[in-house]
Parts: structure tokens; sequence; C-alpha cells
């Protein structure tokens, strides 16, 4: 099986401060560095790192190429990734000592990406693997009609939230996963609680406090606790557990089994400072003595 994921690449840039910035305010950063990241990249990378082939659908500009080759070292199958004239996507990532993060993106090419890549690659996919799609590219929504007409699993990560996006997909997903503020948005959105969506598996990301699976078709909600660690880094940490939850269905685990091994690949996320570039890999994850 393979997991084919539309998703943004985007050239991080990672300010570590000693608290975020108030309005007006100019503070020097105690630390820089670049990774690789990127919502859907992170994504990509923590699946393979899992053991899954991943083919990622998306696109970078011409300044772009270092970023394509990262993801093949990486072990992510690049051939849909095309080079458009927009620039490759950029983050501003701010770090405070509590691990915590600021984000701003500026999308660029990840906004940008050929309707005919996409349907280029598709035509690829077979019955039964999985597609992925989160909200930092353009047609999510077109993506998961093709999916789900296709036979696919269509999984869907509602960030960074954009209510439209959202509904847009909605009726083609077999599994959501989201985390606590983006599903109360969702609430406030469509006017109901995650349990009552037809989505067959809601994911509920709850931080510190692990999370919750909700199986709407039978109505059974199991809660999974956190991983305790001292954070150094949350960024990445939510697309890591995303990443390894796919990667575990696509490997055919359990969704609990795959829930659990992608709670441990987070929590050791949480621990790295940095993207894509620092995501643990399925023996990291095996031989940690976490949880
Ligand atoms: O979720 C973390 C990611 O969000 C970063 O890698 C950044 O690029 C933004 O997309
Ligand atoms: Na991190």
């Amino acid at each position: 099986m393979a997991i084919w994921n539309l998703g943004s690449i985007n050239a991080d840039m990672v300010y570590s401060l000693p608290h975020f910035p108030a309005a007006g305010e100019t503070l020097a950063a105690t630390g820089f560095d670049r990774f690789l990241g990127g919502k859907g990249a992170n994504m990509s990378v923590a699946a393979a790192r899992a053991g899954s082939h991943v083919a990622h659908i998306g696109a970078v500009g011409a300044d772009g190429s270092w970023s394509i080759r990262r993801l093949m070292e990486y072990g992510v199958d690049t051939r849909h990734i095309v080079q458009v004239p927009e620039p490759t996507g950029q983050a501003l990532v701010f770090v405070d000592p509590t691990g915590e993060n600021q984000i701003v993106i500026l999308p660029g090419a990840n906004r940008a990406i050929p309707e005919t890549a996409i349907q280029a690659a598709l035509a690829e996919a077979a019955a039964g693997d999985t597609l992925l799609i989160q909200n930092e590219t353009n047609a999510q929504a077109m993506a998961a009609r093709i999916g789900r007409d296709l036979g696919l699993r269509v999984a869907y990560a509602a960030a960074p939230f954009e209510a439209t996006a959202v509904l847009a997909v909605l009726a083609f997903l077999d599994l959501l996963i989201l985390n606590e503020i983006e599903a109360q948005q969702l609430q406030q959105a469509t006017g109901q609680a995650p349990e009552a969506l037809r989505v067959r598996d809601v994911i509920v990301t709850l931080g510190a406090r692990g999370a919750r699976h909700i199986d709407t078709g039978t109505g059974e909600i199991r809660d999974y606790p956190a991983i305790p660690v001292t954070p150094v880094d949350t960024t990445g940490a939510g697309d890591t557990f995303t990443g390894y939850v796919l990667a575990g269905l696509d490997r055919g685990m359990a969704l609990p089994q795959a829930i659990s091994q992608a709670m441990r690949a987070a929590a050791i996320m949480v621990t790295r400072h940095g993207t894509a570039d620092v995501i643990p890999d399925l023996r990291d994850v095996q031989e940690s003595r976490l949880g």
C-alpha cells in the first residue's frame, strides 16, 4: 500500500526566543536554525520514517530543489513534486523556552499546485491506498473527491484551521485528525460535535493530556493518556503524530496500536528542536524508554 500526501513544503526559519514578542517590542533571538518543514513535508517524512511508501504531491519554486533532494534523502517519493513560478513556501517559527511556538507562513508555491499534477499523481493510486490532505495547499477538496471515488482511505488533518476548507472536504473523509482548538472551531463552523460528524474515525489530540479517538460508527470513545516529557520544541509534533497514525494503518496496524505508536513518536518529537529533519524513525520509537 502507499500514502499519497498532498502537502505543503516550507523552509522553516526557526528563532529561539526568551519569550514571544509583544506588539511593538524588538527582541534578540538566542538561536537561529533552518529546517525542512511545512505540515505536509513533516507528515511525509514521519510516515516514511515509520516505514510506509509515501509519495508527496506538492509544489516548490525554482529555489526549492534543496527541499526535493532532502525529501528524497529521507525516503519520500518526490516524483510528483513540481516546480512552479511562485517561490517555495516559508515559515517563520518562534520557539519560547517552554517549547511552545508561534508560526507565520508564506504559502507561495504551496497554494499554486497545478491540478493536473495532482490528477496525474492520483492516477497511479490504487484502492486501499491512503490520501492525506491538510490546509496549507490548494485543491484539497478536488483531491479528496478523487480519493473517495478511487476507494482510497481519505485522511485529513484540519490544520491550520479554515472553516470553508474543512466544510469542502468533510463529505469525502474516512479519518479526521484535529487538535482541541480545531475541534472547537469545527463545532462552531458545523454546529456539530465531532462525534456527530459523518466521518468514520475522528482523532482529537489533546496536547499534554493525550488523545481521544471517536468511532462515530459504533459511538465508542477511547482515550489515550499522554506520555510525559519535558518539552524542548513542540513544532512538528502534531504532524509527526498524523504521519505515524497513517503509516500504522497503511501497514496493517489496528487504529489503537497506530495511535499508541504515533503518541510515542510525537512525544519524542517534542523533545527535539526542529521539524522534518529531526522526526524520529521507527527504531527510535521502538527503542525509546518513553511511556
Ligand atoms: O506544524 C509545523 C509546521 O507548520 C512547520 O514546519 C511550518 O512550516 C508550518 O507549516
Ligand atoms: Na520539535
